[in-house]
């Protein structure tokens, strides 16, 4: 079976090299990403294989369905880039990797919020530049702060051991409440309670209809003046705008993003030589208190093992015409 690979970087197809040596499968790595100006490159591919800012939309399903591709295996866990009705009425499979590895999003959550609060890396420039001042670098201690979890589900849960271990307290807001995490503490509360009482707040919950700009001028409003807001899910969740206005007026303390709202420009790549038109990306990277990766929490040993392991053995199921364990619908 040929597999067209899209959005490909240097790391995608060296883990896909490691594990696909003895299968019979031949994969193709584009470095586009895939689109509809992109998706005549599958043409002659029975599968496409994409990754998180792949537009997977109906115009794309379309062609894809016009050169024959049966299977779609997404690379992540997320499926908000593809339009599940028009993968329905073209009948092309579509799979995902429901669980790659929860700690390593959940840990660089842990990361953006340590690094936010106890400024290491700004200490780190100082230090190397002479300067051993400690001014402008005092934090505070996590221990005994009220941490808001939203979505406790795989990432969320994980989240919540770790966080709990610096002596938190977690209000949580789920539309299905763990009674695991309840018997470990975990509080559940309503939203607006989460918004009222956090410290900190973390964003767990897929992208949909429901949770878009879940992060809003009156979400905002609720808040603690000097909140933290942290976001390792998917940038939509955050209304840009009006995170900016927040910040401007002091009402959001610390903001920490993995995800951006209009990343699929400007994440993965390296822009380092051109100019960056994206005006509220320039406006978040200039405050002092802004700490943006671009779509790495996932990024550890472990889970590209997971990801490139679980993709690879759902095409075969696809292939061999076994039931897909991990199909989405
Ligand atoms: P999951 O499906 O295990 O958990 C999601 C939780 O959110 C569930 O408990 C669900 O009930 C809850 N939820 C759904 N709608 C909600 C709503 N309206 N309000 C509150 N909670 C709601 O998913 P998992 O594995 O924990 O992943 C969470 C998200 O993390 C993914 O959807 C994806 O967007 C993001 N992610 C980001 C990565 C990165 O590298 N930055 C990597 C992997 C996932």
């Amino acid at each position: 079976m040929k597999v067209a690979v899209f959005s490909t970087k240097p790391y995608d197809q060296d883990y896909f090299e490691r594990y696909t040596e003895n299968e019979d499968l031949s994969f193709t790595y584009f470095d586009s990403s895939l689109n509809r100006d992109t998706a005549n490159l599958a043409s002659g591919f029975g599968v496409v294989c994409v990754f998180v800012n792949d537009t997977v939309d109906k115009e794309t399903i379309d062609l894809l369905a016009q050169h024959g591709v049966g299977l779609i295996a997404l690379r992540c866990a997320g499926y908000n880039n593809v339009d599940l009705e028009a993968i329905k009425e073209k009948k092309i499979k579509l799979v995902r990797v429901p669980a790659y590895s929860p700690e390593a999003v959940a840990e660089h959550a842990v990361a953006l919020i340590l690094t936010l609060n106890r400024k290491t890396h700004k200490a780190y420039n100082r230090v190397r530049e002479g300067n051993f001042s400690l001014n402008k670098l005092l934090g505070f201690n996590l221990h005994g702060k009220t941490v808001g979890v939203i979505g406790t589900g795989k990432i969320g849960a994980t989240f919540c051991g770790i966080i709990k271990g610096f002596g938190c307290k977690i209000m949580a807001f789920d539309l299905y409440p763990s009674e695991e995490l309840k018997k470990q503490g975990v509080q559940y509360g309503s939203l607006e309670e989460v918004f009222k009482q956090s410290d900190i707040i973390s964003l767990h919950c897929p992208l949909n209809p429901d949770t878009k700009h879940i992060i809003n001028k009156s979400s905002l409003a609720l808040m603690k003046d000097g909140i933290m807001i942290i976001n390792t899910s998917r940038g939509a969740l955050i209304n840009t705008s009006d995170i900016i206005n927040g910040l401007a007026d002091k009402k959001v303390g610390f903001l920490g993003i993995d995800v951006y709202e209009q990343e699929e420009n400007l994440f993965f790549k390296d822009l380092s030589e051109m100019i960056i038109e994206d005006d509220l990306i320039l406006r978040l990277i200039s405050y002092p208190n802004v700490l943006i990766t671009s779509h790495q929490a996932y990024f550890t040993r472990e889970a590209m093992e997971e990801i490139t392991q679980t993709t690879i053995n759902n095409i075969k199921e696809y292939c061999s015409g076994d039931s897909l364990t991990n199909e989405v619908l």
